[in-house]
């Protein structure tokens, strides 16, 4: 059973009132009241506390820096917004859709970097005339893009990590030696065909994973080293963009790598190179922000085994079903009591996997009830399907 004795989710954008949870300041009790349910909220303070801390960390780093937003990880518009207008980043973008968004924000091309694979030719004519920088994975692509492209047009390579970290060992949640990314020994020889064919290589880019704990500190120093190997192999490499990947808790026992504990591995491996260094934070900058807000529909007991039913399921919401990532689930009006029973959390898809949460200690849930999972401001939202036509939701922004 998942107690709440000791609630390490508090602080940040979470806080307890007299009226239970409240994120942002506001009651999320209100907010439901206001908006109805599923309702996705989402704290504008705790995203833009994010930019900053992240900022401030590449401050240490001595090299100048970028942040890209990876848009992917929430899409909603108040969202893209702040981060236009009170966080001063670019866009990581991997579709043309995604490029046409943020164009549409008022990104300028130049703001916008495109890290995308399996790329079809007609979305590289799509990027060729939306402006923008891409950042590519294979041979084959790079032939491609350099028939449609301009001659000169600058490009990165994106290299396969090799390693597994971050919240999980799944495949699904790991980034190394699969489809993504060059092999690293291949990247010389791609980028010197990339050249003979008329394009500039001006990045290398980099993608570890979701999630990367404190324990894997050493591996990405490994990682960050071997794409020094790689630009100065490559030579005149102006930017090294490491990627996202940078999280928070997702359970209690979870112990994130710090930003500045990232940022000094940057400073010791790249901090030297005559280069702009890039990253593509989407988890960091908005996960913690958010929460999903469900309504306790149904409840019922079978085989001495407690089930609660909310009105949302796995199409709204992946975290468990997709990632089999673990989501806390908090009782709006009493997140601090300890906890009575062990809840299974039943979403209303017609799916078996359509589980929430499992043997999750609550108190005694009762029809009407308001449940937040928690976090869910990155990768929730944007995932969202339509599936059994049950997709419907709000998102509002504190
Ligand atoms: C290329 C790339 N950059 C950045 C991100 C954002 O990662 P995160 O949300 O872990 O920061 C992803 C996530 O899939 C990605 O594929």
């Amino acid at each position: 059973m998942t107690g709440l004795a000791a609630p390490w989710w508090q602080g940040g954008a979470l806080r307890v009132g007299a009226s239970g949870m409240h994120i942002g300041g506001v009651a999320i009790a209100d907010l439901a009241a206001l908006h109805g349910t599923p309702l996705y909220v989402y704290d504008r303070a705790r995203m833009v506390g994010q930019i900053e801390a992240l900022r401030e960390a590449l401050g240490t780093v001595g090299r100048p820096a970028r942040i890209y937003y990876a848009i992917k990880a929430n899409r909603c518009p108040a969202v893209v917004q702040c981060m236009r207008t009170h966080g001063g980043v670019g866009v990581d973008a991997c579709s043309p859709r995604e490029v046409a968004l943020a164009l549409s924000h008022g990104f300028a091309p130049e703001e916008i970097s495109v890290t995308a694979s399996v790329l079809p030719d007609r979305d590289l004519r799509t990027f060729a005339a939306q402006g923008v920088h891409l950042n590519l994975d294979s041979a084959d692509v790079v032939r491609r893009y350099a028939a449609i492209a301009p001659k000169g047009t600058a490009i990165g390579l994106r290299i396969d990590p090799e390693t597994r970290l971050g919240y999980g060992d799944a495949t699904k949640l790991n980034y190394g030696g699969g489809k993504l990314g060059l092999a690293p020994e291949d990247v010389v020889a791609v980028a010197q065909l990339a050249r003979d064919l008329g394009l500039r290589v001006d990045t290398l880019h980099l993608h570890l994973g979701w999630g990367i704990q404190r324990r894997d500190a050493p591996a990405v120093r490994t990682a960050f080293l071997r794409m020094r190997e790689l630009a100065i192999a490559v030579g005149d490499i102006g930017v090294v963009n490491v990627g996202g990947g940078l999280g928070g808790q997702l359970r209690p026992e979870d112990d994130p790598l710090p930003p500045a504990d990232w940022a000094a591995a940057l400073r010791d491996t790249l901090g030297d190179l005559d280069v702009t260094l890039a990253c593509e934070p989407g988890t960091l900058l908005v996960a913690h922000a958010g929460l999903l807000v469900v309504q306790v529909t149904s409840t019922f007991e079978k085989k001495s085994q407690r089930w609660a039913g909310v009105d949302a399921g796995l199409g709204i919401h992946v975290y468990a079903a997709h990632y089999g990532a673990p989501l806390s689930v908090l009782e709006v009006a009493r997140p601090t009591a300890p906890p009575t029973h062990a809840w299974n959390l039943a979403g209303h898809i017609n799916e078996a996997a359509d589980v929430l949460g499992r043997g999750v200690g609550l108190g005694d849930l009762q029809l009407g009830d308001l449940l937040a999972l928690y976090p869910a401001g990155a990768y929730g939202s944007s995932m969202a399907s339509d599936h059994c036509l049950r997709g419907l939701f709000t998102e509002v922004l504190v």
